[in-house]
């Protein structure tokens, strides 16, 4: 198959109403999309990026007027939520319209709505006319894709499309927040912050601080995520380690000794855009350990400790944060 690379957004979109796939840019990271009505353009998006059937996609829509077209229940918190955040990188957990497949939703009644800021996303989406099945277009396991052309080192050959666009300015999965119960829950941290959800809906709560016992809200949480050929090192700024050869560091404080590959960053936001274009970088280097500083668990700190601690292969800590997916 041939990928088409183009920066129109029109002619992306006619890729994907004519039942093909096409990765779009968005803030958070590039999506991998079909339309939610062609069957066949649905399991080709699984096929190409090798993920299993029952990890449900998130739903992408232009408006808060398509709402209706994926949704059948909008409670107080979504609304509220909706009101504050939408568009943006925030992904909402509620009841499934009954015109949402359930190769969609892994057959779930519930689906996961998104509303993209980024402007190229928007255009194409418009375009689109239909709500656009999406997950990160990345090759399943891999960090997510936060540019073109790791979308197209992933996935050159194994889809239609690809709409050319700026590296994603987040470069962090949505935040993903289940209002499809009484109270809502936040299922994976992202950029806007479980502190900033406080201000707008206080009742909610992060998944697993309560639901220990029970199983996993999301059905991607029992997958490896996020996670690099070399071996993820988590590093605190007190401990003495010895660094091993062909090693890198990415973080806010000095590295633990001399390394390879350095990426000392200026604040969160630039930590969080460059997580995984950093270890993509450092697999293309041959690096085989990484050590990540864990911020604190405070605002953004939050979203990029999850995604550490996941690409370690780590999820006791996670459960006192939140539940990557
Ligand atoms: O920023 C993002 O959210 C990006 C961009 C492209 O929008 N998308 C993304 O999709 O990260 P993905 O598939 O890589 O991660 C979405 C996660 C899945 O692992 C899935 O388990 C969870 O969202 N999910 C989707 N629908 C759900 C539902 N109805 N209930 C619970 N979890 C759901
Ligand atoms: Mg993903």
């Amino acid at each position: 198959m041939q990928t088409l690379v183009t920066d129109s957004a029109e002619k992306a979109a006619d890729i994907l109403k004519s039942g093909r796939v096409v990765a779009f840019p968005t803030e958070t990271v590039y999506g991998l999309g079909a339309s939610i009505y062609h069957a066949d353009a649905i399991r080709q998006l699984f096929r190409a990026k090798g993920r299993p059937g029952d990890n449900p996609l998130i739903v992408h829509i232009y408006s808060i007027q398509q709402l209706n077209e994926v949704a059948s229940e909008i409670n107080d918190a979504a609304n509220k939520l909706i009101n504050r955040f939408f568009p943006g990188p925030l992904t909402l957990v509620v009841k499934k319209n009954l015109g949402v497949p359930t190769s969609v939703t892994a057959g779930l009644d519930t689906v996961g709505v998104r509303c993209p800021a980024n402007p190229v996303a928007r255009e194409f989406l418009r375009h689109c006319g239909c709500p656009v099945a999406a997950p990160s277009a990345n090759l399943s396991g891999l960090p997510s894709a936060t540019s073109w052309e790791t979308v197209f080192e992933d996935l050159n050959g194994k889809i239609d499309g690809l709409l050319r666009g700026e590296a994603s300015s987040i470069g962090l999965e949505s935040t993903i927040v289940d209002c499809s119960g009484k109270l809502p829950v936040l299922l994976r941290a992202g950029s806007i912050t479980f502190e900033e959800l406080q201000t707008v809906v206080p009742e909610i709560t992060a998944y697993g601080v309560r639901d220990k016992e029970s199983p996993p809200k999301s059905p991607g949480l029992k997958y490896p995520h996020y996670a690099p050929k070399a071996t993820i090192r988590l590093w605190r700024a007190w401990e003495k380690s010895v660094v091993e050869p062909l090693s890198a560091y990415i973080g806010l404080s000095s590295p633990p000794g001399d390394v390879l590959l350095l990426n000392i960053c200026k604040s969160l936001d630039d930590y969080g855009r460059e997580l995984f274009s950093f270890f993509r970088l450092c697999d293309a280097k041959g690096i085989k350990v990484i050590y990540c500083e864990l911020p604190s668990n405070r605002g953004l700190g939050r979203a990029i400790r999850d995604r550490i601690l996941r690409a370690a292969g780590e999820n006791s800590e996670c459960e006192e944060t939140s539940q990557s997916v």
